[in-house]
């Protein structure tokens, strides 16, 4: 039988919490997680996991906080895939490392249709991540427009497809987590059905499969990113092959996040 994977919510905060609203976000979520022993239990046996994605002007308020959260994984929104050079506004993988990132979101969908990154910069940005030591949360997803069509599954699977086209088993064994978005579901309030995002985070799983073998795709998390909210992880969770949930409104307030991690904690028990 294949171990139960781990849990993990991921705050995506998009362009919201400058450094003096996640230290104070930061102060109240310790606080709350110490006061509430299931959590520190969940997260001390790797049950559970959290990490946020700020951004990048606030990543060093998470750097500060390393020693008095450090069940806290953190990362950035995007990534560059050179390593240095005349990017202006961009940066770097190994800016990330020193900042002690342990994660960046890939290819998320405001970055394909509003800064046109297409399949061939998701790639690179992946590889470059991969091999500086960086965990990518890829994102894959489809328009209303495609899933209406009837495109869902063909559309991941080119999106997954090219994104990992120079990935190895191992290291995507170690180092890669995808994250099925709908993107009629982001920021709209209509999350997908249990069992919608259950059939392609499934279909995520058996391209993983065939790309990577058994094992790999056995370990491999895939979270579902759309609209989540108190109200609607457990059932998204207890779906077989989702993960975790990428969480972007719901994540910017403590109390809400301290709403989902119950909701996880639930399908733990
Ligand atoms: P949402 O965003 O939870 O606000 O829909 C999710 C995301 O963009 O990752």
């Amino acid at each position: 039988m294949v171990a139960k994977r781990p849990v993990l919510l991921a705050g995506n905060w998009k362009m919201y919490h400058g450094p003096e609203a996640a230290r104070d976000f930061l102060c109240r979520l310790g606080e709350a997680v110490q006061s509430t022993p299931l959590i520190g239990a969940a997260l001390a046996r790797h049950s559970l996991s959290l990490a946020f994605f700020p951004p990048a002007v606030s990543l060093h308020v998470f750097q500060e906080n390393r020693d008095t959260l450090p069940f806290l994984k953190y990362g950035t929104q995007n990534v560059h895939w050179e390593k240095e050079g005349a990017f202006t506004g961009e940066i770097s993988v190994p800016m990330l490392r020193e900042m002690s990132c342990h994660y960046s979101i890939i290819g998320h969908s405001e970055r394909r249709h509003l800064f046109g990154e297409n399949d061939f910069i998701v790639e690179r940005k992946v590889r470059a991540c991969i091999s500086g030591g960086i965990t990518p949360v890829l994102c894959v997803g489809e328009t209303l427009e495609e899933r209406e069509k009837g495109h869902t599954a063909d559309i991941v699977e080119r999106q997954f497809i090219a994104a990992l086209e120079n990935v190895s088993p191992e290291e995507a064994k170690t180092s890669l987590v995808v994250a099925y978005e709908p993107v009629w579901a982001i920021g709209t309030g209509k999350t997908a059905r249990d069992e919608d995002a259950q059939e392609v985070c499934c279909h995520i799983r058996r391209l993983a499969v065939l790309r990577f073998g058994e094992e790999t795709a056995a370990a491999l998390p895939v979270l579902y990113g759309g609209s989540v909210k108190p109200g609607n992880i457990r059932g998204l969770l207890e779906q077989a092959d989702i993960d975790g949930a990428l969480v972007g409104g719901a994540s910017l307030h403590v109390e809400s996040c301290l709403e989902l991690i119950k909701g996880a904690l639930e399908t733990l028990a």
